[in-house]
């Protein structure tokens, strides 16, 4: 996730401020630009609007970057609460939220006012794109309410900002089945809900690798186990052949994602050739916390299936997690993927942040400590303008995808997810290519429930609210907001043009 934990919005990309640090000589700031300054320098004579301060390039940077963090009414006034919706707006849009009951602020996502702090920056966003947008919140006891504003189709489309898991905390039983049932209604109705209960489960899911291994995003040999029999045959497969990664499909932050290497013997030179015995060693990493265990291929797989508990057949484990990924069931979300084990991850992931069809910003994420998980915590973060030549190539690829991604998903018709993030692992090219390039990107997972916009979150769970955000993260953070009301918007209208 664009976790709520992982801070910092600095930014590695380019900030530029005036050309005017750039040329050889020292230049002449004229009118407005050189009254900045000189404030900026402590010079206090600026009245004279014909003004002409002579200064060298060095001390122009210094300047103008003083400026740029001392001035933010530059970038527009502050807003800290929801802003007025306009009279006649282009679209109408809600916000839903939802209080765990009991809890503290109702949830750790949210501050001492009961909001997520991103919320009001994203209600705002789609107000300054001209729509009207309210902040509503779901009562698991006060469903048939809800249900009954929800369906009276006053709103256009829901952005629904509750984590996931959240409306299974504290609640009536079915709140969760019951919430996304009236989701599809209101859909069937011509509504849009970001992000969809569909959109979550198939797009969201780790089996989303299986369905886009053959596009360019892709990697070709992801499989997907369902059950017992479906895993214990294909894992004995294809780690036989290669280091693997199983994947869980429940959980977050590298929970139950176990990277696999054989210890005994060697891999079999073609896919197929060999299967793995239940005695042969793994050596095993989990990706929430990089620790490695040693354990044979049947103790590793009691514990995806049945968990820790049966020492006799699962060994003894130190991971904190109790295994049994395909508890449930394929419907409750049971699931394991199987993925070729990228060494290059250890260059980082890179993550690339969308708000619909337009990429926001580029974060790559290079594990820390000599690991290889790059899941928040784990790992340093590097922001990159969607514009930067580093990764145009990956970008350029993923937007020729998307048309087809919702397709490929099975999701035909759906809107994009309104924030969505796709995030790559490099790798060596598939097959040797002429044109130089020596690094291809694949999607190592997608998200798109309730993607956290970390520069905001990064104060939630205690006492602080939305105008605590300092400045700079929160006109960095806005830059997203304002976008995804943009966006809201487009898609909003685009939908109801079908
Ligand atoms: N195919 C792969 N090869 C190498 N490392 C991987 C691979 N897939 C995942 N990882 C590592 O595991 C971490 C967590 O996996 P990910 O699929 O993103 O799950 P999560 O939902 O827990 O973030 C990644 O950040 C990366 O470090
Ligand atoms: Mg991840």
């Amino acid at each position: 996730m664009f976790s709520a934990t992982s801070r910092v919005f600095s930014k590695a990309g380019v900030r530029s401020f005036s050309t005017a640090a750039s040329a050889a000589r020292p230049r002449a700031l004229v009118g407005a630009a050189a009254a900045a300054v000189g404030i900026a320098a402590g010079y206090t004579g600026y009245a004279n609007e014909c003004l002409k301060i002579e200064i060298d390039d060095a001390t122009a940077k210094k300047l103008l970057a003083a400026l740029s963090t001392a001035a933010p009414a530059a970038k527009g006034p502050r807003y800290n609460e929801l802003m007025p919706s306009p009279a006649d707006p282009a679209a109408k849009v809600c916000v839903v939220e939802f209080n765990i009951p009991g809890a503290k602020n109702g949830g750790t996502d949210k501050g001492p006012n009961g909001h997520r702090i991103d919320s009001l920056p994203i209600a705002n966003g789609v107000i300054k794109a001209g729509g009207a947008c309210e902040i509503i919140k779901y009562y698991d006891t006060k469903h048939a309410e809800f249900a009954k504003l929800v369906m009276s189709m006053k709103y256009d489309a829901l952005i629904v900002r509750i984590n996931p898991g959240q409306l299974s905390q504290k609640t009536l039983p079915g709140t969760q089945e019951r919430f996304d049932t009236l989701m599809n209604e209101f859909i069937s109705k011509g509504g849009i809900v970001w992000s969809s209960p569909d959109v979550q489960t198939k797009m969201g899911a780790k089996d989303a690798l299986v369905k886009i291994a053959n596009m360019g995003c892709g990697l070709r040999d992801t499989l997907a186990y369902y059950t017992a029999e479906e895993l214990i045959t294909g894992f004995k497969k294809t780690c036989a052949f290669q280091p693997r990664v199983i994947k869980q499909n429940r959980g977050s932050a590298g929970e139950g994602i176990w990277l696999c290497w054989l210890c005994s013997g060697k891999y079999c030179k073609t896919y197929g050739e060999k299967s793995l015995t239940d005695g042969e060693y793994l050596k095993l990493m989990e990706m929430n916390d990089n620790h490695i265990e040693y354990h044979t291929v049947g103790e590793f797989l009691e514990f995806c299936i049945n968990g820790p508990d049966n020492k006799a057949k699962a060994g003894n484990w130190s991971s904190v997690f109790p295994g049994k990924y395909l508890d449930g069931g394929k419907a409750a979300g049971g699931q394991l993927v199987d993925q070729r084990l990228l060494p290059r991850i250890s260059e980082g992931e890179v993550r690339i942040l969308m708000a619909g069809d337009t990429c926001q910003k580029i974060i790559h994420k290079k594990p820390t400590g000599g690991g290889l998980s790059a899941v928040g915590g784990n790992s340093e973060y590097t922001y990159y303008e969607p514009s930067d030549p580093k990764y145009a190539d990956l970008l350029a690829k993923l937007m020729k995808d998307i048309p087809q991604l919702m397709k490929v998903l099975d999701l035909d018709g759906q809107p994009l997810p309104l924030i969505w993030t796709a995030d790559y692992i490099p790798k060596d090219p598939e097959f040797a290519r002429t044109d130089g390039v020596d690094t291809e990107y694949v999607v190592g997972e997608f998200n798109c429930s309730c993607v956290g916009i970390s520069p905001f979150q990064a104060v939630c769970g205690g006492e602080k609210t939305l105008a605590d955000v300092p400045d700079a993260d929160y006109y960095d953070a806005s830059e997203l907001t304002d976008l995804m009301g943009v966006k809201a918007i487009a898609m909003i209208k685009a939908h109801k043009a079908k």
